[in-house]
């Protein structure tokens, strides 16, 4: 009878696996905070997204994570066709067609030396506009490589903007927009910056949001969509229900929300302890998630999950 009644019922089709790619590994590389989650090789990488496909997971979304001399202040190794991101996006459209939607993170952090997501003034600052002109190059680029959808993750104002003209402009207006639409800058980001061996000093608080705002971030949510957002996420996920169904009350666009690296490994280390009943804990966090309003989820258990709901 629950089950029949259920109001919320999770799907693989709501899943999306952010995956992350590391330049010049012959051996995918164990991220020690996020327990089973790795740094793929190219060819883990081809194989992790036919398996999240075989297992009725609709896309994935790429992290690249280039060598650490490949960094520089400008973050050049995001704009360079041949750079480890964009090569991740060819062989993975390679592998998959049109039958996974192939997403890319559009954010400079993972190729900045200073780690930041832009790049900075003379003062040391993070400069929006400088920085726009960047994600524009790499929006084009991303697209040239393969990408369905580019996802702008850096939080700079005007970015969505900004991305759909410069995709619009080399003929690619089939490419659509993820926007990461509220950000918040929040702690829980702390085994992320492992996986990408991020090299930030100090915090992303001129440029994401106060943990503390909703109003700003219904601002936020305005802007993207006057801008040309397809689609609009919410992140983190569990800390944000209450943002998350805000915005899916006000909005006719799909909404997206990302279970992020510290949700991830909470679940996973408590579990590890005895302290909690892992799988359950998991479905329950996502079912939380969906029944708040997203209609889809990025999380790390993506496959995982598509695979035990295929079962039932
Ligand atoms: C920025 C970016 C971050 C995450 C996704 N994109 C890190 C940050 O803003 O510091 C975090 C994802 C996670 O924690 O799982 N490119």
């Amino acid at each position: 009878m629950r089950r029949m009644v259920a109001e919320t019922r999770l799907h693989p089709a709501d899943f999306i696996l952010p995956a992350f790619v590391r330049e010049g590994v012959s051996e995918p590389v164990p991220i020690a905070a996020m327990p089973g989650v790795v740094q793929h090789t190219r060819d883990s990488l081809r194989k992790a997204a036919v398996e999240a496909l075989e297992a009725g997971v609709s896309g994935i979304m790429l992290f690249g994570v280039p060598d650490d001399a490949g960094k520089d202040a400008q973050g050049t190794a995001g704009t360079d066709p041949d750079g480890i991101l964009q090569v991740a996006l060819r062989d993975v459209r390679s592998e998959v067609g049109d039958d996974l939607i192939v997403m890319s993170d559009l954010c400079l952090d993972e190729f900045t030396d200073h780690g930041h997501c832009g790049v900075l003034d003379a003062e040391g600052r993070v400069d929006n506009d400088a920085t726009l002109e960047r994600y524009a190059e790499m929006a084009q680029v991303q697209a040239d490589a393969g990408a369905h959808v580019v996802g702008p993750s850096g939080m700079m104002d005007g970015q969505i903007g900004v991305v759909r003209d410069a995709l619009d402009q080399i003929g690619r207006e089939d490419v659509s927009i993820l926007a990461y639409t509220v950000k918040y800058s929040s702690a829980f980001y702390g085994p992320f910056r492992e996986a990408v061996g991020s090299s930030l000093q100090g915090d992303r608080k001129t440029y994401q949001q106060d943990p503390a705002n909703v109003r700003e971030a219904m601002r936020e949510l305005a802007l993207d969509l006057e801008e040309g957002a397809d689609m609009v996420m919410v992140k983190p996920a569990g800390p944000y229900l209450d943002v998350l169904a805000r915005v899916a009350d006000a909005v006719d666009v799909p909404v997206a929300a990302y279970q992020i690296s510290g949700e991830y490994s909470m679940i996973e280390a408590a579990a590890e302890k005895g302290w909690i009943d892992r799988d359950k804990a998991i479905l329950e966090a996502l079912t939380g998630i969906k029944r708040a309003g997203a209609q889809n989820i990025l999380t790390y258990w993506a496959t995982e999950v598509a695979r035990t709901l295929g079962r039932q």
